[in-house]
Order: C-alpha cells, then sequence, then structure tokens
C-alpha cells in the first residue's frame, strides 16, 4: 500500500508493506535517527511522535501512520539550529554512544509539549524518561538536560523553539 502521512512537516507518499513497521519505514528512506533496539515497546530507542504523542515506532505498522503526522528527532532542529532539548543533552554531555539520545530527545519534547512548558521537578524529569534505557549515561545527565531544557522553554529568550519543532 501506499502510506501518505506528514513527515516533519512535509507531505510523503511510501510504498510500504502491510507488516512493515514505522521504524523500518523511516529508516529505508534514510531517517536513522529513529534507532532500532528491542523492537518489543521496551527500550525507547525508536520513540517519535504521532500526531504529537511519543509513540513506539516499533510497535506502530506503517499503515496506521497513513494520514497522521510524524516527527523524528531530524524535524526537531538541525546541526546548525538544534533544538533547545537537543542543546541541553549536548551541552550538558548527556550523550555518550548517543543510541539511546534520540528517543529521550523525543519523550522530553512531548511531556514538555504537553505540559506547555518549563521548569519540571526532577521526578518528573525521571518519570518521563522511563522506559528510555541508557546503557552508558546512569540517566544523572539525560534527567539534568532535560530539566535544563525545560528552564531553558520556559524563558521567553528561547521563544523561537516554535519554529522549529
Ligand atoms: S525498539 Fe521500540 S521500544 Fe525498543
Ligand atoms: S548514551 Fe549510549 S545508550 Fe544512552
Amino acid at each position: 500500500m501506499n502510506v501518505e502521512l506528514t513527515l516533519n512537516g512535509e507531505a510523503v507518499s511510501w510504498e510500504s508493506e502491510p507488516h512493515e513497521f514505522l521504524t523500518e519505514l523511516l529508516r529505508r528512506h534514510g531517517l536513522i535517527g529513529t534507532k532500532r533496539g528491542c523492537e518489543s515497546g521496551d527500550c525507547g530507542a525508536c520513540a517519535v511522535l504521532l500526531d504529537g504523542e511519543e509513540v513506539p515506532s516499533c510497535l506502530v505498522l506503517a499503515a496506521q501512520a497513513h494520514g497522521h503526522e510524524v516527527t523524528t528527532i531530524e524535524g526537531l532542529g538541525s546541526w546548525e539550529r538544534p533544538h533547545p532539548i537537543q542543546e541541553a543533552f549536548v551541552d550538558g554531555t548527556a550523550v555518550q554512544c548517543g543510541y539511546c539520545t534520540p528517543g529521550m530527545v523525543i519523550a522530553a519534547k512531548a511531556y514538555l509539549d504537553r505540559k506547555g512548558g518549563g521548569p519540571l521537578s526532577e521526578r518528573e524529569a525521571r518519570e518521563l524518561l522511563a522506559g528510555h534505557v541508557c546503557r552508558c549515561t546512569g540517566y544523572v545527565k539525560p534527567i539534568a538536560a532535560v530539566l535544563r531544557a525545560a528552564e531553558a522553554l520556559g524563558d521567553p529568550r528561547s521563544a523561537g523553539e516554535e519554529e522549529r519543532a
């Protein structure tokens, strides 16, 4: 079937087999920031936004995204103009191998959008990252990065964020 969706703000139409999951559809088209991990909904590496909600793309059939809006890590920011959450992870050295990072950034984006900005409590930051497995950082720095990002996004000086999202 042809899967038509809005991907990172642009309309795309891609061929897909009925059994294909969204992770694979994205990665086949070069969006490799969405990682393949457990493929059972347990690690968070494959997280994307589906109509603004965080979902594990390994459990979403590509066909289920038909007619919907999908945002991947590539849609949040760029090298030249990173999203404040991406900046907070980099500046806070919350990235080691980086495999879990896109999923964590997506989780923070979904949560902060829903909440309408920062600041967050440490408990909230821990909870929003629950289900995101990291084998490198011990979680301390990612939690700190999420708290810093929430603060930055609550700051009127980061008002340009919406254009980047
Ligand atoms: S690969 Fe999807 S949750 Fe682990
Ligand atoms: S930074 Fe390596 S898995 Fe999280």
